[in-house]
């Protein structure tokens, strides 16, 4: 087989997902020098997967990571294949292994955990999933239009997601105008009732998972006070954790629990030690979130105490993480939401499946910062380089074979240079609002941008 390779002089990869860890992978698959040819497909008509369509609109400085991940595409190295997407509903996974030696599954985690309490399903209770998917303008999510009519919301998380979440809805809508968020989005927040952020933690302040700098940000706030309701607990002393950065953040909570408030229209409440166990409705809707108080015990666990308390809430967003998206053919733990792997090796049974790859939040779920997926990506690719001349020869290695086969199932790929048409047309809308860019958020408007013409 490795002879083969030889022969024919290049062997062929494709990287399903055109996020941090997709993108990382193909930039390592360049640097190797080995001789192979990367095409990188992703869903969405563009790439960058949670860059675009997660990191928080206002945090601009973190967008331009964007600088380092497009560079494969750049001298055009490597493919672009936007509006691909792989699985139910698109080109069936067995039909891609034949054209690739090797595939990297780099496919995230989009599908939002539940808590597993009455009155979940009610409208207006959201996953951090679907209501950051909305205001960052993602195509799935235009739809959505969460109603920000009532003065009270409740966020269920301490992770920096949380964070995003109660900052968003604490800003100004004139803050906001200066991102990429849609117009509908910025419609939304402007006629925004929201006074009061709940932000529902089940453990106390010693236990957060915020990183320090972005804590910082919503102390900084123009328009929001922050308010600590600790019970008393950091009063009391709670054990000073290990980690630095938790350190940080509990010096930080310390002092904000001292300060008074400076009565600014809006509020983000800090509630520790409570866990959501039921939404109430009125009228299809929720209205209220009902919490059961925990305490710590002598062994630092957390447990409910029973007692409960009921806060009005008009959106309830969970963020509480992710799982990932099975797609058929591919090995998938639904305990861990993940696809099993060695190192990124895909194991079915506990054996590699020849060929199959996997990076990023699939790979190990839904935690680290976009960095994190720059090693993860490098250990899968060195796993895939070191097994290539033994990967089987597919059975239509041709470019135009592929291309044929994405024809047959109705695909007509956005490639790089479609790519920079739509974000070019996004710069310009960024224009007429005083703003870097605004995102075009319909898929129709999305193709017609990419290629020129409506497609749809
Ligand atoms: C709300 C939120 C905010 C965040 N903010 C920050 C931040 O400010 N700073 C930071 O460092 N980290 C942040 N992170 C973490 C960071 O975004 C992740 O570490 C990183 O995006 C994970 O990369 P990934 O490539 O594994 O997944 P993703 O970024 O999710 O990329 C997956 C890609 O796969 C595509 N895809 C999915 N299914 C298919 C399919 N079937 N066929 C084809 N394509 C498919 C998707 O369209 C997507 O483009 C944030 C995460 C979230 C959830
Ligand atoms: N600016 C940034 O750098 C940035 C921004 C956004 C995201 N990210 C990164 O992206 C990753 C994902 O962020 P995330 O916020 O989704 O995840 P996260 O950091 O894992 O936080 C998830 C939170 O949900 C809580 N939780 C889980 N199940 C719960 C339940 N049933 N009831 C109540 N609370 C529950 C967890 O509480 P416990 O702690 O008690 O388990 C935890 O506080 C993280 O690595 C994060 O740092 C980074």
């Amino acid at each position: 087989m490795g002879d083969e390779l030889m022969q024919q002089g290049q062997a062929r990869v494709a990287v399903i997902g055109a996020g941090p860890s997709g993108l990382y992978a193909a930039a390592a698959l360049l640097a190797s020098g080995e001789p192979v040819s990367v095409e990188v497909l992703d869903r969405l008509p563009a790439p960058y997967g949670l860059v675009r369509y997660g990191v928080a609109p206002d945090h601009v400085k973190m967008k331009s990571v964007i600088r380092v991940l497009q560079k494969p595409f750049d001298p055009a190295h490597v493919e672009f294949l936007g509006g691909v997407r792989v699985g139910e509903g698109g080109i069936p996974l067995d039909v891609v292994r034949r054209h690739f030696h090797a595939v990297v599954h780099a496919t995230g985690s989009s599908v939002d955990r539940h808590l597993g309490v009455p009155g979940e399903d009610l409208a207006g209770s959201l996953g951090s999933g679907a209501f950051v998917s909305w205001y960052c303008g993602h195509p799935d999510r235009v739809e959505l239009q969460p109603v920000l009519d009532r003065p009270g919301v409740a966020v269920v998380g301490a992770g920096n997601v949380a964070l995003d979440v109660a900052r968003v809805l604490a800003k100004t809508a004139d803050e906001m105008a200066e991102t990429d968020v849609p117009e509908p989005v910025l419609h939304a927040l402007r006629g925004s009732a929201v006074r009061d952020v709940h932000v529902l933690i089940r453990r106390g302040p010693q236990h957060v998972r915020f990183t320090p700098a972005e804590l910082r940000q919503i102390g900084e706030l123009h328009n929001a006070d922050v308010v600590v309701h600790d019970d008393g607990l950091l009063a009391e002393g709670v054990e000073e954790p290990e980690d630095r950065r938790q350190r940080q953040n509990l010096d930080m909570l310390r002092e904000w629990a001292a300060r008074e408030t400076t009565g600014k229209p809006r509020r983000i409440h800090l509630r520790f030690l409570r866990s959501p166990v039921r939404l109430v409705g009125a009228d299809g809707r929720v209205s209220a979130v009902v919490v059961e108080r925990n305490k710590i015990d002598a062994d630092g666990r957390v447990v409910a105490t029973g007692e409960e308390e009921t806060f009005d809430a008009g959106l309830v967003v969970r963020a509480i993480g992710y799982d990932g998206e099975p797609i058929e053919g591919l090995p998938f733990d639904a305990r861990t939401g993940t696809v099993p792997n060695d190192g990124g090796r895909v194991m079915r049974d506990g054996v590699p499946v020849p060929g199959a790859y996997v990076t990023g939040w699939i790979k190990r779920g839904p935690t680290g910062v976009i960095g994190t997926n720059k090693a993860d990506a490098s250990e899968t690719v060195e796993a895939l380089l070191a097994d290539l001349p033994g990967l089987p020869t597919p059975a239509h290695p041709e470019p135009e074979a592929f291309r044929a086969a994405l024809a047959s199932y109705g695909m007509r790929p956005v490639d790089w240079t479609g790519w920079l048409r739509l974000d070019a047309e996004e710069v310009r809308r960024g224009g007429l609002r005083g703003a870097e860019r605004v995102k075009v958020a319909d898929l129709a408007d999305m193709l017609e941008a990419a290629h020129g013409a409506r497609t749809s």
